[in-house]
């Protein structure tokens, strides 16, 4: 069995209402078994109130949008005009425009913006925008976060290049200086687990902010 016939099998079982998502996109939204994954962390978490860095067309946002209650609320943030404007139509024929927000423009400043704002913080974060960039973008979402703040990273693994020291790839260097902050951040309890499926191999990392010293 390929890792795709058994995302097909266990898709088939488990996921009742996948997101549909229109528009002219690369093959990089998260697998419906993984969209639901955040879904579930979200309710586990009992979040209210979601950061998404990398909205694409909306699919992982909308995974996590019908996660929150009502009055709860999706802040996501995407560079690309285009794709922001498609995401903002997938989202609200999905029903959830009223709690999503998608803000356009990078996410070093949009985040910036964010901190000026006080809009923080947030119950759970999900990073999965430019992966040569996570390290720059953990202290910006520390600032939004607070102890039990549930922070999610896509794109980890792939393929094993973060744990190759000589790779040249920008995005598992960004990742591999990601993991150095996370393990000299006290106030982080992370783990990272590998995923195979649709997308190949690749990988999640999850860490939970505590008050400092979790460990
Ligand atoms: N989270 C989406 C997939 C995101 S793909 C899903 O699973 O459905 C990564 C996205 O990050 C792309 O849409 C890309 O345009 C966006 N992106 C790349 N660099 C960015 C930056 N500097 N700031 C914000 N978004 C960025
Ligand atoms: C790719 C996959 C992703 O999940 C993503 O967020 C960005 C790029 C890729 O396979 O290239
Ligand atoms: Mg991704």
């Amino acid at each position: 069995m390929s890792w795709s016939e058994i995302d097909r099998y266990l898709e088939q079982l488990l996921i009742e209402d996948d997101p549909e998502v229109e528009g002219e996109l690369p093959p990089d939204q998260v697998t419906p078994l993984e969209g639901k994954l955040l879904h579930l962390l979200a309710r586990m978490s009992g979040a209210r109130t979601i950061l998404e860095l990398g909205t694409l067309g909306g699919y992982s946002t909308i995974w996590l949008a019908r996660a929150v209650p009502a009055g709860g609320r999706v802040v996501t943030l995407e560079i690309d005009p285009a794709y922001a404007k498609n995401a903002r139509a997938n989202i609200d024929r999905a029903g959830l425009g009223d709690r999503v927000e998608v803000r356009l423009g990078p996410a070093v400043e949009t985040l910036a913006r964010l901190i000026a704002e006080k809009a923080g913080p947030f119950d759970l974060v999900f990073i999965d925008a430019d992966k040569s960039s996570n390290d720059r973008y953990l202290p910006l979402v520390l600032q939004l976060s607070r102890p039990g703040t549930v922070i999610v990273a896509d794109n980890v693994v792939r393929g094993g290049a973060v744990a190759d020291p000589e790779s040249t790839d920008p995005h598992a260097q960004g990742v591999r200086r990601f993991f150095d902050a996370v393990a000299a951040e006290p106030r982080l309890s992370a783990t990272a687990i590998q995923t195979v499926g649709s997308k190949g191999h690749d990988g999640f990392a999850i860490a939970l902010v505590g008050p400092s010293n979790p460990d």
